[in-house]
């Protein structure tokens, strides 16, 4: 089929920077990003490229390059569907909060209302492209949605997950180590491949059937999730044996059939996909009653959580078992250097704890704003949002933040924190004045020569 115009149904962390990228690459190609969220198109509509809702390193320049050429930005769904021959669905599919499945299931309700809106407005055939995260089987659902229309259109249904870092979008979808796609029609599939294929190599573009496309993705997040939660496991040790988590990742790492990527240590794995997507992983297991299956990917999950609350008990620990009243200075709220996507972040859980200890949380992020660290803790339902606002303020600068600060408590690995003047913030701090380093980014001897008590993960 030829595809001259694309439509993607939301302009999230994927839709945006994926389509944004095809478009860049396929300037004869009309991509329309469609959005229930009015804020948020105009936001990526807006002439300041700094308010774009979503901050990716060389994303503003491929809008810039881009926008109202052959890259159009809409809350007109209909027109978009109406008009495209190839549309992506790339809404959000988080864990369910309610009913059967709650806690653990993906809630695929906003994918089928993309699928039934498709089914109501198409009046010529679609390919229909699953470009979210969605558990395996889930095409036989979207096909049963689409061909029981009655119209007699041709749906061809296929699976393209996206396998983008956060942080590193734009680099991850200029130069992927693949490019999946899966489904049952050669035609469709060669279709998108031609799509992909303007700018990577044929031999990276994988075709597979619709289910393996669908698998895949979550596995692979369930592995990269396992490796941090591994390297993780073995901080603990380390912390009780003097061994060091820095060298014994860098010894294993040299290993080839290990490899030295995904193995450092931290605080703790956030972001939107990595526990949804195991979480999801485990339930599709039980649901087929593969209960040492399951188990043993929640593993990696209650692992993460270990970690995070470690974390926070062992800074109120250090403190002299209590934090009451204490400024924490916390630097980094978003759940990775380079974004501003704070969705299940360590911080959030370490705060929140804090918290629960009457702390005084003082926090700086280069890329967060204040009105969303506040909501991101609201949204835990702990305490009153008066009683948020009173224990956690946020700030414009990382002095203002470790002024009088008993700890400071890292949590994102922002570049920048490494270069501040680490001696004048000594000098401001509370004294013994303590570093809890939830990155093992700052250089541990220097800081311990400027005077501070330095404590890192697994050493
Ligand atoms: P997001 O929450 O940033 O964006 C989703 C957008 O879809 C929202 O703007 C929302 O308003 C819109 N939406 C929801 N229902 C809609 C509807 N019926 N019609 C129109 N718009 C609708 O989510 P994000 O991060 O872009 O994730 C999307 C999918 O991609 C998820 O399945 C996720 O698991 C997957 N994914 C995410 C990655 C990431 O790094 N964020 C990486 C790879 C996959």
């Amino acid at each position: 089929m030829l595809v001259r115009k694309i439509c993607c149904i939301g302009a999230g962390y994927v839709g945006g920077p994926t389509m944004a990228v095809i478009a860049k690459k396929n300037p004869d190609l009309k991509i329309t990003i469609v959005d229930i969220n009015k804020v948020r198109i105009n936001a990526w509509n807006d002439s300041d490229l700094s308010k774009l809702p979503i901050y990716e390193p060389g994303l503003a320049e491929i809008v810039d390059d881009t926008r109202n050429k052959n890259l159009f930005f809409s809350t007109d769904i209909d027109t978009a569907i109406d008009e495209s021959e190839m549309i992506f669905i790339s809404v959000n599919t988080p864990t369910k909060t309610y009913g059967v499945g709650k806690g653990m299931a993906a809630d695929l309700k906003y994918i089928e209302l993309c699928a039934r809106n498709i089914a109501k407005v198409a009046k010529t055939d679609k390919i229909v492209v699953e470009k979210s995260t969605l558990p395996v089987r889930t095409a036989e659902a979207i096909k049963s949605i689409l061909h029981n229309t009655g119209n007699g259109i041709d749906f061809k249904i296929l699976s393209n997950p996206e396998f983008l870092a956060e942080g590193t979008a734009i680099q991850d979808l200029l130069n992927p180590d693949r490019v999946l796609i899966g489904g049952e029609s050669e035609a469709a599939i060669e279709s998108l491949a031609q799509i992909y294929g303007t700018w990577v190599p044929q031999n990276k573009i994988l075709r597979t059937n619709v289910w393996s496309s669908e698998l895949s993705k979550l596995t692979a997040n369930a592995f990269l999730a396992q490796r941090v939660s591994s390297i993780n496991a073995i901080s603990e040790l380390c912390e009780l044996t003097e061994a060091n988590i820095e060298e014994v990742s860098k010894a294993i790492g040299m290993d080839s059939r290990i490899g030295p990527k995904f193995l450092k240590s931290s605080v703790g794995f956030g972001g939107s996909c990595f526990q949804k997507d195991i979480l999801n992983l485990v339930y599709i297991a039980r649901s087929y009653n593969l209960n040492q299956v399951a188990d043993y990917w929640e593993q990696v999950v209650i692992m993460n959580n270990h970690q995070k609350r470690r974390f926070s008990d062992r800074l109120i620990k250090t403190l002299y078992n209590t934090v009451s009243g204490k400024k924490i200075g916390m630097l980094g709220w978003a759940f990775k250097k380079d974004t501003n996507d704070t969705r299940e972040s360590a911080a959030i859980y370490v705060a929140d704890h804090l918290l629960n200890e009457q702390a005084m949380i003082s926090v700086y992020d280069p890329k967060v704003s204040c009105s969303k660290i506040q909501s991101d803790l609201n949204y835990l339902g702990t305490r009153t949002e008066a009683e948020n606002y009173e224990g956690l303020t946020s700030v414009d600068s990382p002095y203002k933040a470790l002024n009088e600060a008993h700890a400071v408590a890292i949590m994102t690995e922002w570049d920048e924190f490494k270069t501040y003047d680490w001696e004048k913030i000594y000098s401001q701090m509370k004294k013994p004045a303590f570093i809890f380093d939830g990155r093992n980014l700052l250089d541990k001897s220097k800081m311990s020569q400027i005077g501070f008590e330095y404590y890192s993960i697994g050493q």
